[in-house]
């Protein structure tokens, strides 16, 4: 049988990036990143759409030439249709419409938070159905349960802000640039939990990050007070203290979520599991517990073309594939 031969095209935020994949596994995952957000502490939508119009020809040539794949060779596009910032998604989903176009092949959309889960399955082990998968992002924070490919059930959500929000709110009190969350966990690796912060009581499954961030912000003006100097003579401190809150309200929420379901096949996906004290509390709480654990190498945790390839990779075997009529969908 032929191979299957899929670009994967992700455009769904601040980062571009283009992936090659042959029969499930990954040739090229390049990245653009966009370093301008940095200095507005946050992203800026028009920004992050010129720059995807920028970045998007020459990524895609780079996954091809370090695949040692021709355009000519594909049999698929597989793009992002959201969720996400709905003048980056434009880029991407016109520039997939277009390629598939001229060169006549298939379209396949793909939700960007589901591959986020899928990414699971582009290494070994590769968890095994019904898996839990909690899904931390900039803009989702999430317990899906996974019974399939494409059958998965959110059974918990956060009811304000995502567990990256948290991450980059903090950063931004703190002084530190976008996104903080990389920043705030290389500090917390210096630094000690000499600080408390409660722990929300929200019903369920469900999270709650916003009452955090506005105890960080009066911890802050208090301690500012009377000390001008707090922050910087404190920040390791400070970074280690806030994030062992936000990974124990996380994984609190997790050991829940597999008692109530009685699996115990616990993965972490999306940006934030590339979080070392995550990743370690994972491993910890799984050993004790008994729980098979999984953890995306760190190039699939944040946003990459790689998990929208693998992702579109299940719906192509299917046939299951989108009209030249789609279009973006910023609330997927
Ligand atoms: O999945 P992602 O790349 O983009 C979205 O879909 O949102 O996630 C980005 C988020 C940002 O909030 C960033 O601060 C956070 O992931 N992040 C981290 C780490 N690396 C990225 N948060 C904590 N620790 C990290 N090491
Ligand atoms: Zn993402």
């Amino acid at each position: 049988m032929k191979p299957v031969i899929l670009l994967g095209i992700e455009s769904s935020c601040d980062d571009t990036s283009a992936a090659i994949l042959k029969n499930g596994a990954i040739l090229s995952n390049c990245v653009a990143n966009q370093d301008a957000h940095q200095l507005y502490g946050g992203v800026v939508p028009e920004v992050a759409s010129r720059a995807h119009q920028v970045n998007i020809i020459p990524v895609v040539d780079m996954a091809l030439k370090k695949a040692g794949v021709t355009k000519e060779e594909l049999d698929g596009v597989a793009f992002t249709r959201g969720p996400g910032l709905m003048g980056s998604l434009v880029v991407g989903v016109s520039f997939a419409k277009a390629f598939a176009m001229a060169l006549d092949i298939p379209l396949v959309e793909v939700n960007h938070m589901d591959a986020h889960i899928l990414a699971h399955f582009i290494d070994e082990p590769k968890p095994q159905f019904p898996f839990l998968c909690l899904t931390v992002s900039g803009g989702h924070t999430q317990i899906v349960l996974v019974r399939d490919y494409m059958d998965m059930e959110v059974i918990g959500k956060t009811i304000d802000d995502a567990a990256g929000e948290a991450f980059d709110k903090t950063g931004k009190l703190l002084g530190l640039s976008y996104p903080a969350g990389p920043i705030i966990d290389k500090k917390a690796r210096e630094g000690e939990v000499k600080f408390e912060f409660v722990e929300p009581r929200i019903e369920g499954l469900d999270f709650s990050f916003s009452g955090l961030k506005t105890a960080i912000l009066y911890f802050l003006k208090r301690n500012i007070k009377e000390k001008p100097d707090f922050i910087t003579e404190n920040l390791n401190d400070i970074c280690a203290s806030v994030q062992a809150r936000i990974v124990s309200i996380l994984m609190n929420k997790l050991i829940k979520a597999s008692k109530q379901t009685g699996i115990n096949e616990i993965a972490i996906a999306g940006g934030v599991s590339a979080n070392s004290a995550l990743r370690a509390a994972l491993q910890t709480e799984g050993a004790e517990r008994g729980w098979n654990t999984y953890i995306p190498q760190f190039q699939y945790c944040t946003d990459n073309a790689a998990m929208i390839a693998m992702a579109g990779y299940f719906k192509y075997q299917k046939g299951i594939f989108s009209g030249q009529e789609v279009t973006p969908l910023a609330r997927y």
